[in-house]
Parts: C-alpha cells; sequence; structure tokens
C-alpha cells in the first residue's frame, strides 16, 4: 500500500515532558524565595489533586478527559485520577497513581506499572494514591506535621476558585491554602520557550485550518460545515483532540453575537450571499492552545461597507501591535483600539464629531463591548490577569477587560479588537441625548443586520517588542485573493494586478 501523503505543511511535533519539569523547576524556585521572603522554611510539600472523569449527567457515558490545567502545566498528565507533590526542601516531584481495578485492563487497556509514569512524566517517585499520606510522613524532614501547600484562589475570568487537594489522611498535615495560588498563577502568565513552541505550533494548525476553511467557504453551506472543516484540519493533520473552547461559527448578524456557537446557538445558520462570516476558532496541542479569529464575506468579495468596517478593525489590530512591547499597560492598548476604530468610523462617516468627546462618554464600547484581548497559554483565558488585590475598571468596556496588566517579555496575549453592530447597544445610544448627535442616522442604518467583525491573533511579549504567532490572511487583497484560490502565504504575483486578474 502506498504511504499515506498529508496535505498540511505541518506535522505534530514530540510532546517535550522536559516542559513540565523545568515548570516544576520555576515553580521550585519562586515558591522558595517566596517562602524565604516571609521568613519560612523552605519544607513542606507542594500538593495538587489532578482532575478527576465526569460522566454524562447521571448515566455511564464518560466525556473525554482533558487534566485541569495547574496539574497540566507542573506535570504533564493526560489520565485522570492522580495527584502530584513537589518537595520544597529538595526540588523533588512525586506523582501518586490511581490503583486501578483488575477489569480495567479487559475494558480499558493495559494496567501499566508506575515505573511506566516515572518514565513517561520524568519524576523522581510515584507510588499509589492510597499511599500519599505514608509517602509524605516519611520523605518529611522536619519535626511535627509535614506541611501541604494547597491550591486555592479564584480565577477572575470565571470568578470560580480552584479545587484544593483533597485525599483520606488530610488531616495528618498542617495545610497552607493561602501562598501557593499567586505564586504559581505568575508561573504560568510568563512562558518559557518550550511552551511558546507549543502554543507556536497550535497557531500554525489552527492558521492553516483558518485558510482552509476561507478557501471552502460558499454561499449555502451551514456554519457548522465550517466549524467541521476546522476540526477536521486540525485534528486530521495536527492531531488536536481538543479545541481550545467551542468554536464560534457566526454568519450574517449573528456575528454580532460575542459568543455565538454555543448549544441553544449551533452554528447551524444557512450562508447567504452578502454575508460577513466570523469564525472564532483555535485548537489545542498537549494542553497549549491557540485563539484566533478571522472575518471574511462568505461570497470572497468584501463590499464597500464591509470594507470600511473591516479595515477600521484590521487598522486597530495593527496599531495595537506595533506598540506592544514590555511596560506597555493593556488598558491604553485597549483605548488605542477603540480610538482607531472611532477615527475609522467617522471617517467613512458613520460618526460624527470629536473623539475625544466619544471617548467621554465611552461610545467605544457601544461598538466593541468586550475586552481588547486576553492572556492566553494552557487556558484560553489564562490565569493572572488581575493580580491579588487588583481593581477592575468600572468602565463601560474596560470592565470588560481579562487583564489591566503591564506589558511583560514571556507573556502571550490575544489582541482581539472588533466592530460589532449590536442593536441592544446602538439603539439606546443613538436615541441618547448624550450620544445621538454623534451618530450619521442614515448611514448607520445601513449596518442594521451587519454583524459585525472581530479580527484576532495571539501575540508573544519580546523583550523589545512582540511577535504575531498567527498566520492568516489579513489584508482585504490577501483575504479575496486566497479565496480566489491563490496559495498561502500569498506571493506578490497572486495578487490581483490592476485590472484585477491574477
Ligand atoms: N475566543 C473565545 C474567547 O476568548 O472566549
Amino acid at each position: 500500500m502506498d504511504s499515506w501523503t498529508s496535505p498540511s505543511t505541518l506535522s505534530p511535533p514530540a510532546v517535550p515532558m522536559e516542559l513540565h519539569s523545568e515548570n516544576r523547576e520555576k515553580l521550585f524556585h519562586s515558591f522558595g524565595d517566596h517562602l524565604s521572603q516571609l521568613g519560612r522554611p523552605r519544607s513542606g510539600f507542594v500538593c495538587l489533586q489532578g482532575g478527576e472523569e465526569q460522566t454524562r449527567h447521571c448515566t455511564d457515558h464518560i466525556e473525554l478527559f482533558r487534566q485541569e490545567s495547574y496539574f497540566a502545566y507542573l506535570f504533564g498528565v493526560v489520565e485522570p485520577g492522580f495527584y502530584g507533590a513537589i518537595d520544597m526542601s529538595s526540588g523533588e516531584s512525586i506523582l501518586f497513581a490511581p490503583r486501578l481495578p483488575a477489569d480495567y485492563a479487559v475494558w480499558l487497556g493495559e494496567i501499566k506499572p508506575l515505573s511506566y509514569f516515572k518514565d513517561k512524566y520524568m519524576v523522581h517517585f510515584v507510588y499509589y494514591t492510597d499511599e500519599i499520606t505514608k509517602v509524605l510522613h516519611e520523605q518529611y524532614q522536619g519535626p511535627g506535621k509535614p506541611l501541604l501547600y494547597l491550591l486555592h484562589g479564584l480565577n477572575s475570568d470565571s470568578n470560580n476558585f480552584s479545587k484544593p487537594a483533597h485525599f483520606e489522611g488530610i488531616e495528618n498535615f498542617k495545610t497552607d491554602l493561602n501562598n501557593l495560588h499567586p505564586i504559581l498563577t505568575e508561573c504560568r502568565v510568563l512562558k518559557t520557550q518550550q511552551e511558546i513552541a507549543l502554543i507556536q505550533f497550535a497557531n500554525d494548525i489552527s492558521s492553516e485550518a483558518h485558510v482552509e476553511v476561507m478557501r471552502k467557504t460558499n454561499v449555502g453551506m451551514k456554519e457548522y460545515q465550517l466549524e467541521s472543516l476546522f476540526l477536521h484540519h486540525t485534528y486530521m493533520y495536527g492531531g488536536c483532540r481538543h479545541c481550545s473552547y467551542t468554536c464560534i461559527c457566526a454568519t450574517g448578524d449573528n456575528s454580532a453575537v460575542l459568543h455565538y456557537g454555543h448549544a441553544a446557538a449551533p452554528n447551524d445558520r444557512t450562508l447567504e450571499d452578502g454575508d460577513m462570516a466570523l469564525l472564532d476558532m483555535g485548537a489545542e496541542y498537549h494542553f497549549y492552545g491557540s485563539d484566533i479569529t478571522c472575518s471574511f464575506p462568505v461570497n470572497g468579495k468584501f463590499t464597500e461597507d464591509q470594507s470600511l468596517v473591516y479595515d477600521a478593525v484590521l487598522r486597530a489590530h495593527d496599531a495595537v501591535i506595533s506598540n506592544m512591547r514590555p511596560g506597555v499597560n493593556w488598558v491604553d492598548m485597549h483605548k488605542l483600539a477603540e480610538r482607531t476604530i472611532l477615527e475609522s468610523l467617522k471617517n467613512g462617516n458613520v460618526l460624527y464629531g470629536d473623539i475625544d468627546a466619544m471617548n467621554h462618554e465611552r461610545l467605544g464600547a457601544i461598538f466593541m463591548p468586550h475586552g481588547l484581548g486576553h492572556l492566553l497559554g494552557i487556558d484560553t483565558h489564562d490565569p493572572g490577569g488581575y493580580l491579588k488585590g487588583a481593581e477592575r475598571p468600572k468602565e463601560p468596556g474596560l470592565k470588560a477587560l481579562r487583564t489591566s496588566r503591564e506589558l511583560l517579555e514571556g507573556m502571550v496575549i490575544t489582541v482581539e479588537p472588533g466592530c460589532y453592530f449590536i442593536n441592544a447597544l446602538l439603539l439606546p445610544a443613538m436615541e441618547n441625548p448624550k450620544t445621538s448627535k454623534y451618530f450619521n442616522q442614515e448611514k448607520i442604518i445601513r449596518f442594521r443586520d451587519f454583524g459585525g467583525v472581530r479580527i484576532e491573533s495571539d501575540v508573544y511579549v519580546t523583550s523589545d517588542g512582540c511577535v504575531n504567532m498567527t498566520k492568516v490572511p489579513r489584508e482585504i487583497q490577501e483575504i479575496e485573493a486566497v479565496m480566489g484560490g491563490a496559495p498561502w502565504p500569498i506571493r506578490k504575483t497572486s495578487l490581483p494586478s490592476s485590472n484585477g486578474k491574477f
């Protein structure tokens, strides 16, 4: 039989377990320094509980397991039911594996020996979960009960708390719930080169899939067919079994619904001539994700109105990226994006008046009610956007920001400006005496069913600037050329000449 040839230029990279050893090492040093600053000994154990498999409601249908993110960060373990510990006196790492019943071998496959997990996950020791109390007591050097540092802290996006490890016998330990979460979260905020390489792969395969979807999009298709093309490409050629989040495949006026694609809005509209598509889809590879949005006309040709809105968002996206470097405040970047969009809408005769006065009335939040972007990594909305005690901005638009931090070298953050015509926001603003004067009421009526445009790239902050990790057609000419059959990355000769021919 002929060997199989992939039409993709990419292949899934080897998964480096050294990445997780490096993450543990980073935590060991940061947390050790933190304990020293508190005047505490560098002893005790960091102890985390991995995720548990879940069934669908009361049935025996098992949902596909995805590891809890902090546990994934430190140990890289893909199986459910594990615990992990790091000895703060030595840096040694210990995994605790579930003791599986004999019939696991019949239904689910070979029961692996502990040595298998020790080699696979490059840890110092592996024991069974029912041995945690005994092992940690034996390993402990200090006086009194061993101290466990457990993970407990707020996720500022979900407002949920992480779940501290719990096991039979935990009452035989002293526990500390306050110190680990902020330090471990900050370790996750600043990516290592090994982490960047995985996020880059997730971006590369997802970028390629977005281009594939763009090329195959046609009037008459269903939104879910675009979703299906993306999922197929990233799984088939990238080995990505998980997505970073539920695909948003919004066309026509659905593209003004910011998180379209959920169970009650399941990407099931038929694409019509003249629609814009807003496709927000990103694959995950070995826990590390991507988050990419492309917007384009489903018939492959931008109208004048579509060009106006699209270019407004693209100019904002590009302005932000060209200003990003360590020390830059993210709230300022959000305001830069808003201002750029308002200026373009004013130049396009959709808005009238003074931009500063519009900003004073927070008009930007009518067109872009979400934040400019968020940290990205093992979670799509990676934690660490607000340091403990930091206050969220309160103004419209700004209050939706998932971070208000200054950029630091090593952060990966999405840049995702958007411009939407959301009747629930627009109509009250057009009637409000404070803001009605800014709208060209005759022109804006044309955009009532337009939906919206979002352009989203994943950007890595370097020592003196940033790198855009997302590689998709962005300029109008590029999108039209690629949808018309030109290769991507584009060659100069693939762009239309002055007579519009390739
Ligand atoms: N791109 C999906 C999200 O940020 O929620």
